[in-house]
């Protein structure tokens, strides 16, 4: 009987599509980002999929992508504006063109730590940066930590005279670049997938980077000398298109946006530790000398770099960089 049934049922399932459960597919969240796996944003990325699984699995699958095996940052935001990609978190840096608020990460020597850089970033003004650009069809969702960016070259840099005439490798911002004009050196803006083999062929001298950056690109083992500078902050903004996020439920919006704040402040637990972690495979590895600097040296860098605060002064807005710096206390 069964051999008689089984056939006729296959034919017309075939014929009539199979019975229809009434669940829609889940939607598929496509996170695209350049890092690693075993970065803070490869580990928030990967939360954030391992969540939406278990708690939300019949109505999205996110899929993560990462080492720029999907997309560059130079084409992330567009891959978002056409529903190409429905998540990233692209650094802070790389949103210069959607608005100029958000320079104010990039300015030197301005965050002390990470502690000073959240106590900003859960501020109202810190929290208003990340809808600052609704209009331009992109919503951030929270900020992600990495940390705070060392400088390498090949050669040592102990005061800033040493960097003159290098050129150094920077994230697409304005204020990266004249970060490194005011101490006499040219900035290349390059896509991350490409800094270590610029790097590695001689066709830039130097790039600055957290240490789990450096790290997990090798950039150690393709430069002679990192200065632990801590003069500026990598953090990232994690962001999805408004035609993305209004197209769904409230209900889906609300679980979403909870499960991205966990991941989030998972990762932003590691960040430390990693990089802590990723410093002293670098010093280990011995293959570039980490130098420190006196009190004095690095006195001179801060001095050559703060003028950079008013060049985009009014830009950013004079209270924001206040805010901003107060968050040090
Ligand atoms: C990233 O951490 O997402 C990349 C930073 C860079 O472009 O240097």
């Amino acid at each position: 009987m069964f051999r008689i049934i089984f056939p006729v049922l296959a034919c017309l399932c075939l014929l009539f599509g199979a019975p229809d459960s009434g669940q829609a597919a889940p939607t598929i969240i496509r996170f695209s980002h350049v890092v690693g796996d075993d970065t803070p944003k490869g580990q928030a990325a990967l939360k954030l999929k391992s969540i939406v699984e278990e708690r939300m699995g019949d109505r999205f699958v996110v899929e993560v992508y990462p080492n720029s095996s999907l997309f560059d940052d130079d084409q992330i935001f567009e891959a978002l504006l056409l529903d190409d990609a429905q998540m990233a978190a692209p650094s802070l840096s790389k949103f210069t063109v959607y608005t100029k608020s958000l320079q104010v990460f990039d300015l030197p020597f301005l965050f002390q730590d990470l502690t000073a850089v959240d106590r900003f970033q859960k501020s109202p003004e810190g929290q208003a940066l990340l809808t600052s650009f609704t209009d331009r069809g992109l919503l951030g969702l929270g900020y992600l930590h990495n940390g705070m960016k060392q400088l390498s070259a090949n050669r040592k840099l102990s005061v800033p005279q040493d960097a003159t005439g290098l050129k150094f490798r920077i994230q697409p911002s304005e204020v990266l670049k004249a970060q490194f004009a005011a101490i006499g050196a040219e900035a290349v803006p390059k896509p991350f997938s490409q800094v270590f083999s610029l790097l590695s062929t001689g066709v830039l001298d130097g790039q600055e980077n957290t240490w789990s950056n450096i790290y997990s690109q090798k950039f150690h083992t393709a430069q002679t000398h990192i200065t632990e500078s801590n003069h500026g902050l990598l953090d990232y903004m994690v962001v999805t298109s408004v035609n993305f996020w209004e197209g769904l439920s409230s209900e889906d919006q609300r679980d979403l946006r909870a499960a991205v704040e966990e991941a989030i402040a998972f990762a932003n637990d590691l960040a430390g530790k990693i990089e802590q972690a990723d410093r002293q495979k670098v010093v280990d590895a011995g293959t570039a000398e980490v130098v420190q600097l006196s009190r004095n040296e690095r006195n001179q860098w801060v001095e050559a770099m703060r003028p950079v605060w008013q060049q985009f002064e009014d830009g950013i807005g004079r209270d924001l960089i206040n805010k901003a710096y107060g968050a040090n206390q």
